[in-house]
């Protein structure tokens, strides 16, 4: 099938991510954020990402230029209409969310596929507010997005077969390997994923030692490549609460946040983004 369009919409750091690996990928790619000025910084960012491989020999010039020459970026929704399929990105709220993929839902064509980079919100949901809910479906990448090889597919309700067929075949012309999931609160990664890191900050208040022998714990005695800390804060101790606290709604006590992740994220302090979480970071 002739998929060659992507959008991908809202810039943060996954949008990002997920609209540079489809370049590199070949796909002509279009990453569409709300403040224009933001969006000359996001394709400068790619940019250096690219130039950075570049150096480190792992891409050739000439695969990087062809990459940046097939991205481009935009502002406003209306710029996805011609997509062979979209993949929103933005902020992990029920009601922007909605508000996104019902307006993509009247602006695209019928056959394009709408899919939701969503963690922790059910793809049902989001696919009841539009009138196509068979081709709404969720494309869970993880963090960071252009190294992380693995996407759940993940069927919502009434996704229907030739849309979760069409998804996995993209997501392995983006050089990932597709798991299909059923949509449930945290899928299957971020179900296990994170009651691992909820168990590591009990670990940490219980004083069973310190953040750092943990990470180091797990990182030589599981091999690991992080540790659950080091992870966290990559994360984003905003985004482990939130996603923590979806599944506690869904799945019950084991889940439930530590008063410590609460503490740090009512402080600011969210990890690397803003240069604090259980580490330090010098701030970009
Ligand atoms: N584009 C393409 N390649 C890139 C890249 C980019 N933007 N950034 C880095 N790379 C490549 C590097 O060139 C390097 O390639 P090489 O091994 O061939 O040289 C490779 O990626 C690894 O990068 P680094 O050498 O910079 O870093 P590390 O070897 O220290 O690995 C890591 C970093 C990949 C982040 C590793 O520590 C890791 O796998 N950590 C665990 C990450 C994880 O578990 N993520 C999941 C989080 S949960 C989630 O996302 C779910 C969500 O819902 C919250």
């Amino acid at each position: 099938m002739g998929m060659q369009r992507v959008a991908v919409v809202g810039a943060g750091t996954m949008g990002t991510g997920i609209a540079q690996v489809a370049a590199q990928a070949g796909f002509d790619v279009l990453l569409i954020g709300r403040d224009p000025e933001k969006m000359k910084k996001r394709a400068e960012g790619i940019r250096s990402t690219l130039m950075r491989l570049v150096e480190k020999g792992r891409l050739s010039p000439k695969d990087a230029e062809a990459a940046l020459s097939r991205l481009r970026t935009g502002a406003g929704l209306d710029a996805a209409k011609d997509a062979d399929i979209v993949i929103e990105s933005v902020a992990e709220d029920v009601k922007v969310k909605v508000e996104v993929l019902r307006t993509l839902d009247l602006l695209v064509r019928p056959e394009a596929i709408l899919a939701s980079n969503t963690s922790s919100l059910s793809i049902s949901e989001l696919a009841a507010s539009t009138k196509k809910p068979e081709r709404v479906v969720g494309m869970h990448f993880f963090n960071p997005a252009a190294v992380m090889k693995l996407v759940e597919v993940v069927r919502g309700t009434d996704t229907n077969d030739a849309t979760v067929a069409a998804t996995k075949e993209f997501a392995a012309r983006l050089g990932k390997t597709p798991i299909v999931v059923r949509d449930v609160k945290g899928f299957v990664v971020n179900r296990l994923l994170f009651l691992y890191m909820n168990e590591a900050m009990i670990s940490l208040q219980e004083g069973i030692s310190t953040a750092e022998e943990i990470d180091t714990g797990l990182k030589l005695g599981a091999n690991h490549p992080m540790g659950p800390f080091e992870l966290a804060d990559l994360v984003g101790l905003d985004v482990a609460l939130s996603i923590l606290e979806s599944l506690h709604d869904e799945h019950g006590g084991r889940f439930r946040p530590t008063p410590l992740l609460r503490d740090l994220v009512r402080a600011g302090h969210l990890g690397r983004k803003t240069g604090r979480g259980f580490y330090t970071y010098d701030k970009k």
